[in-house]
């Protein structure tokens, strides 16, 4: 499949609110958990035992129930010029119930940009596979998605060689919700082209999650500890 130029245009948020000026630096409060928008509810710690998978198995489709451990920690304000980021990185480990061997494993940022009220994720899994994917949000909302497209150069999906013959990602869109009772779910799905289908697979995922600790201050935060430490 090649690249489709209108994925760059026609999506939300593909025209930035910077301006000329692409060097100075905007304020950012030291303080990331009081700024994080819609994904204030989701930093801390977080478990989740009846996740569901849909993959592809030869000849067709398997479902599976999985144990998720989701941990999102805050990071340092980040600037790229006049463009600022709140985020908490984050890793997902994932078994199947009762399982040592890990299911699935999943690292990243999820970021709010509060001047384009944008949320993007970027992901990456131990399959030689990097996704950045981004949507619209309000500073206040409990539902939001974020999507990404084969080809396209701003939210983009990008595969090893074996991948890209033989499990090619065209598509990733995942939804979030968040509750003020200390739990999040998401639904996922990621489009996969397969040689010999006659149609694309929906590979889908869901869980929900309940909080099981709390985040640790991010370290240029009031009561962070660290007193300089930019870039982390
Ligand atoms: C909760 C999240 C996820 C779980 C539990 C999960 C699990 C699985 C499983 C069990 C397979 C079958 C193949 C195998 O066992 O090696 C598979 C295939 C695949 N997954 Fe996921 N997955 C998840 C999310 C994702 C995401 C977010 C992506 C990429 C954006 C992705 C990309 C793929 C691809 C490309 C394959 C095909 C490769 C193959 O079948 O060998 N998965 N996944």
């Amino acid at each position: 499949m090649s690249p489709n130029p209108s994925d760059e245009t026609s999506a939300p948020g593909s025209v930035d609110p910077y301006g000329e000026d692409i060097y100075t630096e905007p304020e950012a409060s030291p303080d990331t958990l009081a700024n994080l928008g819609p994904l204030a509810p989701m930093a801390g710690i977080w478990e989740g035992v009846k996740g569901t998978d849909v993959h592809p198995v030869v000849g067709g489709t398997e479902q599976d129930v999985f144990v998720e451990h989701y941990e999102l920690q805050p990071i340092d304000p980040q600037t790229n010029g006049p463009q600022l980021f709140y985020g908490l990185r984050y890793h997902t480990h994932i078994v199947k119930p009762g399982e040592v061997e890990t299911f699935h494993d999943q690292v990243g940022y999820w970021l709010w940009e509060p001047a384009a009220k944008m949320v993007t994720l970027s992901l990456t899994i131990p399959r030689a596979q990097v996704v950045l994917a981004s949507g619209p949000a309000t500073a206040d909302a409990t539902e939001f998605e974020v999507r990404a497209t084969f080809g396209s150069a701003i939210r983009g999906i990008v595969s090893n060689p074996f991948l890209d013959r033989s499990f090619r990602t065209t598509s990733f869109r995942m939804r979030v919700v968040t509750g003020p009772d200390g739990t999040w779910s998401y639904e996922e799905e990621t489009v996969l082209e397969i040689p010999g289908r006659d149609a694309p697979f929906s590979h889908l995922d869901h869980n929900s999650l309940s909080r099981i600790g709390p985040p640790t201050p991010n370290p240029l935060a009031p009561t962070g500890g660290a007193t300089t430490r930019p870039g982390t």
